[in-house]
């Protein structure tokens, strides 16, 4: 008879953790790591987190080339080189084997863009790309954006954010919700971040898992009616919170914070899908509405983004994973359920467009935006005469 398996080890043992506990308890979104277990000996010290004490000016417009539209659609020479393509959901989220991201043509990372556009989050796991590689190729997708708040990694890269957590800190449930750690990086910024990726280079066996959730999706999910409305709107984004946190817990703020209104509904400029752009991280109010209104749409948006699983997709790390999303079309969310383990990413993030309402690009491009789950539909040959909700006439969803 084959012996049991054990399951392997999943957190430091109580020795360990007498040493290096230090009992501070923090808010994992808007309080970054100032300091750490203090382990020198880590294989990657040199990417520890650093917060220097410098000033930067604020960011003026940078131009972007949309790699996307230059991409085969049928995305022949990506596909042609991996050995699995896997769609993990309908809605969001595709992994590819086989593929050496260090040795990607540069025909290769613009259906490498389209895919990501498209699908929203596109991982690959195994990967010996370095960080230095990892910045080369986000710099192919747009100039890269230098976080205000975040930790850089000690040896000095400033264009590099530090994602990390060790057990020295311990997130405090009391000090945030679930809720608002669902986030499109620094939406506030004048251009967002597009194509972003963030490599895990320590990580728990178990848990510290990260969920992305699709806009198109959520577009697609809403009524004519509605979706008309969110498209006329503006909401403000706001850096404030982070920069507070920041300065509370004794930490520089590198660059002056500021707020920036965006549309609610901006096309992709590859895919010409409409998406939802909101989320509960720094989205604050929708612009000249009643306060009521703002504040019980954002809440009704927020919770499908949290809460609607068909528009999720979950993934499970192994370090040397990565992830390539696109923050113009998605929102993600990082677990906090691995204390006291230590877990270590590196991202990368280029700059996107400014963010484009329906109205303007269907004025500037001539196209007309387009709702994905119709496009989809329409290449399955699939008829969809109304979205209209009607009462009985539509199947209910049920529990067993
Ligand atoms: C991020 O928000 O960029 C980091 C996500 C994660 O830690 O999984």
């Amino acid at each position: 008879m084959a012996a049991a398996a054990t399951p392997k080890q999943i957190a430091p043992t109580t020795d360990d953790l007498k040493a290096k506990v230090a009992d501070k308890l923090f808010n994992p979104f808007y309080s970054p790591p100032g300091d750490d277990d203090g382990n020198e000996t880590y294989q990657y010290a040199e990417f520890k987190p650093f917060s220097p004490n410098i000033s930067w000016e604020p960011l003026t417009d940078v131009e972007v080339t949309e790699r996307g539209l230059f991409a085969d659609p049928s995305k022949r020479s990506l596909y042609g080189a991996a050995k699995n393509i896997d769609h993990l959901t309908p809605a969001i989220g595709t992994e590819i084997e086989g593929v050496d991201l260090r040795q990607l043509t540069d025909v290769q990372k613009d259906e490498l863009a389209l895919l990501v556009a498209e699908r929203g989050v596109v991982f690959f796991r195994d990967q010996e790309i370095d960080i230095h590689q990892q910045l080369d190729l986000a710099r192919y997708f747009g100039p890269l954006h230098k976080h205000a708040t975040t930790p850089i990694p000690r040896n000095g890269l400033e264009e590099v954010h530090v994602v990390y957590n060790d057990a020295s800190r311990r997130p405090d449930p009391s000090a945030f919700s679930k809720l608002e750690l669902w986030h499109s990086d620094v939406s506030y910024e004048l251009q967002p971040p597009s194509i972003t990726s963030l490599k895990v280079i320590t990580g728990p066996e178990v848990g510290g898992d990260t969920l992305w959730s699709s806009g198109y999706a959520l577009y697609s999910s809403l009524s004519p009616g509605l979706q008309t409305y969110l498209e006329g709107l503006t909401a403000v984004h706001s850096a404030v919170a982070q920069a507070d946190g920041n300065r509370a817990a004794g930490l520089p703020v590198r660059r002056q914070e500021i707020e920036t209104t965006h549309p609610l509904v901006r096309v992709h400029p590859a895919t010409q899908w409409k998406s939802v752009y909101v989320n509960p991280g720094f989205t604050r109010r929708i612009v000249g509405v009643p306060k009521a209104e703002s504040d019980a749409i954002l809440a009704f948006l927020f919770r499908q983004i949290s809460e609607n699983p068909d528009h999720q997709v979950r993934f499970k790390w192994r370090p040397n994973s990565i992830a390539f999303w696109d923050n113009r079309i998605v929102t993600h969310s990082a677990t906090f359920d691995f204390w006291p383990a230590t877990r270590h990413a590196l991202r990368a993030t280029p700059h996107g467009e400014k963010p484009t309402s329906v109205k303007e690009y269907e004025l500037t491009t001539g196209k007309q935006a387009k709702d994905r789950q119709l496009e989809i539909w329409k290449q399955q040959g699939v008829e969809v005469q109304t979205k209209e909700v009607n009462g009985s006439a539509n199947v209910r969803g049920y529990n067993d």
